[in-house]
Parts: C-alpha cells; structure tokens; sequence
C-alpha cells in the first residue's frame, strides 16, 4: 500500500522544466518528509500528484503517479480526492467568509451526506478550538487555528494519504508542536502523510523516511534517522553551520575545505 511518484517530469507553459525526474514513495502508515529550498520544486511535485497542475498552466511530460498500483496522473483533482489523496495546500486556504463548520463540511464534498455528523465529531474530537470556534468565520481564526481548519478540512475526505504543503510556516513554535503531534496522530490513525517542510528539524523528528529535493530533482533518498545524522543536512538545514547557498555548495565547499587543509 503506496502512494508513489515514478520519474515524474513536470513543465508549466510547455517549455519550463521544474521537476525533472522524481520519485518517492509513501507507505499508508508511514510520515515522509520531502525538503527542499525555496524553488526547488516541492509543491509542483504536490500539485503534480493531485491533478492540480492544470490550473497552473502545468502538466506531467513524463512519468507517473500511482495509488496502491493504480495510476491517478490522469485524473482530475477531485477524483484524485476521491481515489484517498488529499491535499493541504501552502499558506492556509480556507474560506475566510465561511464558518469554521462549513469550510469542514465543504472537505467531505466527495462523500455521500450520510456520516457527515460523526466526521465533524471526530475532527471535533482531534481539534477540541475547532468545536468551541465552529460558527466563527474562518477569516477571524488565528494563524495556527487555520492551518489546523485546513487540515481538518482536508480529514474530512478520510484520506488514505494526505499531502502537507509547509504546514509550520509562519507559526510559533508551540504551535508548531501540536501540529507536530497532530501529524503523528493523523499515521497512527492509518493515513499516509507527505509532510511538504522547511522546518526540516520539526520533519525530521517525526518522519520515518525522508528526500531532498534540489532544482527539480531528488538527491537524497533515506531514512530520517540517517538525514538527521548527516553532516551536510544538519548544516544546511539543522542550522548547525552554513546557511546558504545549496546543499551542493556545502559538499563543494566542505570537499574544498578538505583539500585546502
Ligand atoms: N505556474 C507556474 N508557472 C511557471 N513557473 C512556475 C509556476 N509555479 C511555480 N513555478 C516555478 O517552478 C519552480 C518551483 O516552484 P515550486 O513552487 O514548486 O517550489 P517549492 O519547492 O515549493 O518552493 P517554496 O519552498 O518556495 O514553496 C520555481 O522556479 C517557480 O518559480
Ligand atoms: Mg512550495
């Protein structure tokens, strides 16, 4: 039981080449961290899996995308949705003029109406602030509240894998440490998560696997245990040493570091 991306190659207007030949794998009960810096390609490769590129004016030119062994690249976002991936998109997207109650009810869109009572129930159950703020309009949430709406939103679907487009972003860190927990709560309770993140010390604790994404492609592919203890991972993205530049220009530089001493 997999969600897998095959050598996957994307261009948005048909002549930019942004994700040039990537693959990853995500188990139903596992968390997979992707990194990456900014442009590297991370949510092409999201929207890549979720039939989402068309609205950028993208498309797959190679490749595919799979769900437990049947292929979905060529399905539209909401039977994407249907076949069990949803997607947590980057920057919160809820429905500010709605209440906290309809934006969830607007996730099981794809469900029959029947059940819909005992899903918010359990969303309740998992985000307690969701139930005290569920006739508040969205827009009036705070920062940490939205990213958990969008998530519960995305739960609604009762997703076999979800898709998390830096969920931490911009939050304190004592959110960041539910939304942490919430994930770990999401796979104990046997859904899949990609976790899209830049926070890659918050990732990396609570991922089983983990890839490095740089200028379209995967350059590295290993366990989360084995990134946390690498060298150049915890200096460019730990925040333990240099912080710019690329994880290839840490290699360079240190390999130069070496031969100058
Ligand atoms: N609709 C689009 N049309 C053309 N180019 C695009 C489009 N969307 C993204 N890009 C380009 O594709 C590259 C990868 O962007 P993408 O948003 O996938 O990166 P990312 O890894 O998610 O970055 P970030 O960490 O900043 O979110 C960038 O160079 C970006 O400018
Ligand atoms: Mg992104």
């Amino acid at each position: 039981m997999t969600l897998g991306v095959h050598n996957i190659e994307v261009v948005y207007e048909d002549v930019m080449l942004v994700v040039k030949g990537a693959s990853l794998h995500v188990p139903a009960d596992g968390i997979v961290a992707l990194l990456g810096a900014n442009g590297a390609g991370k949510t092409t490769l999201l929207r890549a899996m979720t039939g989402l590129l068309d609205v950028h004016r993208g498309r797959i030119s190679r490749g595919h995308v799979s769900i437990d062994g049947s292929e979905i690249d060529t399905r539209r976002a909401p039977d994407v949705v249907r076949a069990g991936v949803s997607q947590v998109m980057e920057g919160r997207r809820v429905f500010g003029e709605f209440t906290v109650e309809e934006n969830l009810r607007i996730g099981a869109y794809t469900r029959s109406r029947s059940g819909v009572a005992d899903k918010l129930d359990r969303i309740y159950t998992m985000f307690p602030i969701l139930r005290d703020r569920r006739g508040q309009r969205a827009g009036y949430l705070s920062g940490g509240e939205q990213q958990m709406l969008a998530i519960g939103r995305a739960l609604m679907a009762e997703p076999r894998y979800i898709l998390l487009d830096e969920p931490s972003l911009g939050l304190a860190p004592q959110i960041v440490e539910q939304i942490r927990d919430l994930i770990v709560t999401i796979r104990d309770d046997g859904t899949g998560v990609l976790l899209v993140e830049q926070n890659a010390a918050m990732a990396l604790s609570i991922a089983d696997h983990g890839y490095v994404m740089e200028n379209g492609k995967i350059v590295m592919d290993a366990p989360a245990q084995a990134l946390r203890d690498d060298d150049d991972i915890r200096e460019f993205y730990l925040g333990t040493g240099a912080t710019s530049g690329s994880l290839r220009d840490v290699k360079h530089y240190k390999r130069r570091k070496r031969w100058l001493s």
